[in-house]
């Protein structure tokens, strides 16, 4: 059991309540959980509704996200539960809204992740307007997450960003970088975005994203059990992190840039390949558990 509990919010990331109760288990608490729609269709349930021959339609699947939800809402702490809107490049913002809207009402503590695009950012402006908690996914840039800040300008509650470090660091570029030039850029504003660091992949980008007092991190169980079998580290003073990828070359740093948040989001780039490619394997994935039509 972890029995000092770090100034950052831990999260799993994943589509199994069995595995949150687990952690939960592990680590005495679970402060939040984030699903997406490749969780969601590896969720053992799902997988073995599938596997028995059945096919599910848009609103079964619909059905199926909200029970799993439901399951893991009252396990986790007021880091909440996101759940993803379902997306693709025609998906507008407001069908998106009306997605999240109906998604906010599963449960007390929900957060609506929407990509991190024009329509996902438009959606996310109008959510925070009426009150709904909203995680931008899928950013790989400190210009996204600029654009968060302004989109976001207002907002009742905390918004998150979600960095991913871990398909940085896949294409060579150092990931978490870009957390920490992102906090970096935030630290002069209002705090009204929360740093989310996710795709985590190992046990350096967990105690980094320590190292850097970020709000929030999420993290696959497979890298939490791995800390709990390090009796739960925290990095200390001499901590350095050292950028390589799995086969340990070095990674390419990522420069801090200026940016001036107060300018309105549309007038930050917001396109990026990584996200234009997170979208259409979240899109894949999620038709890969519905039936197909003939
Ligand atoms: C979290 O919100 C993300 O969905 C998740 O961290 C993605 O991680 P991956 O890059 O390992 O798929």
């Amino acid at each position: 059991m972890l029995t000092n509990k770090p100034k950052t919010k831990i999260l799993v990331d994943g589509g199994d309540p069995e595995e949150t109760r687990r952690i939960k288990n592990l680590l005495g608490f679970v402060d939040g959980q984030t699903t997406n729609p490749s969780l969601i269709a590896k969720n053992p349930e799902i997988r073995s509704l599938l596997d028995s021959g059945q096919v599910l339609s848009a609103e079964q699947e619909k059905d199926e996200y909200r029970k799993i939800v439901r399951r893991i809402s009252p396990m986790v702490g007021d880091a909440g539960v996101s759940i993803e809107v379902f997306a693709d490049f025609t998906t507008t913002a407001q069908q998106m809204l009306s997605q999240g809207e109906e998604m906010f009402s599963w449960i007390p503590n929900a957060y609506i992740k929407y990509p991190c695009t024009h329509e996902g950012l438009r959606a996310a402006q109008m959510s925070v307007q009426r009150g709904i908690r909203v995680n931008i996914t899928l950013c790989f840039s400190q210009s996204q997450a600029a654009a968060v800040y302004s989109a976001t300008r207002g907002s009742k509650h905390p918004a998150y960003v979600s960095p991913f470090v871990g398909r940085l660091d896949d294409r060579g570029e150092d990931g978490m970088d870009l957390v920490k030039n992102i906090k970096q850029m935030y630290e002069p504003g209002d705090g009204h975005v929360y740093i989310l660091a996710a795709s985590i992949r190992n046990l350096n980008h967990l105690l980094y994203s320590f190292a850097l007092g970020v709000e929030l991190v999420t993290v696959p169980t497979k890298v939490l059990e791995q800390w709990a079998a390090k009796n739960f580290a925290m990095p200390g003073s001499d901590f350095s992190y050292k950028p390589a990828n799995s086969s340990g070359h070095a990674l390419r740093s990522i420069p801090y840039q200026t940016m001036d948040m107060s300018h309105s989001w549309e007038s930050f780039d917001i396109s990026h390949e990584l996200t234009t490619k997170g979208i259409e394997q979240f899109v894949a994935d999620y038709q890969s558990t519905l039936r197909r039509s003939a």
